[in-house]
């Protein structure tokens, strides 16, 4: 069992400095020896750098729009790399706006894969929709094609590669109007925490599977906010909402996932260790990233 660690430490799609420092520590904290205690073959070539344009003018309300959509194309490239030599891809960032990346680069391989978009958020927003400008809420607009980049935008470079009937949602709980409308008009599959209280953590993976690979035929990506988690267990992330799922729900996602035998790549993302109230939110925020990537990669308890 192979797997590459690609690290992205990059904080550019949101206005908090700190996101860029998630990979020094999920590494500091021995995720790669943990890796490698579940038998694992891991290969890590450094973090990747990502260059400040020179300016970097807003695009319509696109913030820092050639500094995201560049580290996003590197990341996109490393990982594409990662997946075409057979490797599992983990990706650690950085902000969420790396997944442009990590969900084009996959694909490279894996055009069929699905997307399992675990997050307290939609990150679905376009350009033109975003109420922020930050682009950590704006990934999936360009690889669904819902967002069009128009001729010079530095966007340009993402394919259409993901699907609607490919991506699922877990753990949503602080949905924008543009995104509500989206996922009503285009049949997402999408859970809250409202669907993870009624049905239990347990059948809403099984039902999310059932919609987007009912014979596990196609391989997966999870791509996995941190702020999916309360922030009781992941105060450390730059956006926490309230009622999120536990330790222990988090963790099932990954092992149910793992336990598929398709799961081809994770992104772990959102880790911002510069925010919380103590070490300790931030030593809980870190070691529930590093038991998230461990039942991802086939950590069973027994
Ligand atoms: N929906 C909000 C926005 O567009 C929040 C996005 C938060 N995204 C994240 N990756 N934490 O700004
Ligand atoms: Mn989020
Ligand atoms: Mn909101
Ligand atoms: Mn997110």
């Amino acid at each position: 069992r192979k797997l590459s660690i690609v690290s992205a430490p990059f904080s550019g799609g949101q206005p908090k400095g700190g996101v860029d420092k998630g990979p020094e520590y999920l590494l500091g904290g021995g995720l790669e020896k943990h890796l490698q205690s579940l038998d694992w073959d891991t290969k890590f070539d450094g973090h990747l750098e990502f260059p400040v344009p020179e300016s970097d003018e807003d695009i319509g309300k696109m913030k820092r729009p050639r500094y995201v959509a560049e580290a996003s194309r590197r990341v996109y490239k490393a990982v594409s790399e990662a997946a075409v030599s057979g490797r599992f891809v983990l990706t650690i960032g950085g902000d969420h706006s790396i997944a442009v990346g990590t969900v084009a680069g996959v694909r490279e391989k894996y055009p069929d894969a699905c997307l399992i978009w675990v997050d307290a958020h939609c990150d679905l927003n376009t350009p033109a929709a975003t109420d922020s400008g930050n682009l950590h809420g704006c990934p999936l607009s360009w690889v669904t094609g819902l967002a069009k980049p128009e001729k010079d935008d530095p966007f340009g470079w993402v394919p259409e590669c993901l699907d609607f009937k490919n991506l699922a949602y877990i753990a949503l709980r602080d949905v924008d109007d543009f995104e509500k409308k989206m996922i009503k008009e285009h049949g997402i599959t999408a859970y809250s925490m409202h669907h993870v209280d009624k049905y239990g953590i347990g059948k809403v993976v099984e039902m999310a599977l059932q919609k987007v690979n009912p014979d596990l035929s196609k391989p997966i990506h999870l791509s996995f906010d941190v702020d999916a988690m309360d922030p009781f267990f992941a105060p450390s992330t730059g956006t926490p909402v309230r009622g999120g799922l536990t330790w222990r729900e988090a963790c099932y996602i990954c092992e149910e996932l793992a336990a598929t035998g398709k799961l081809v790549a994770m992104d772990l993302v959102e880790c911002n260790p510069a925010l919380g109230a103590s070490q300790k939110d931030i030593d809980d925020t870190i070691s529930a990233g590093i038991s998230l990537a461990k039942s991802a990669c086939g950590d069973t308890l027994l």
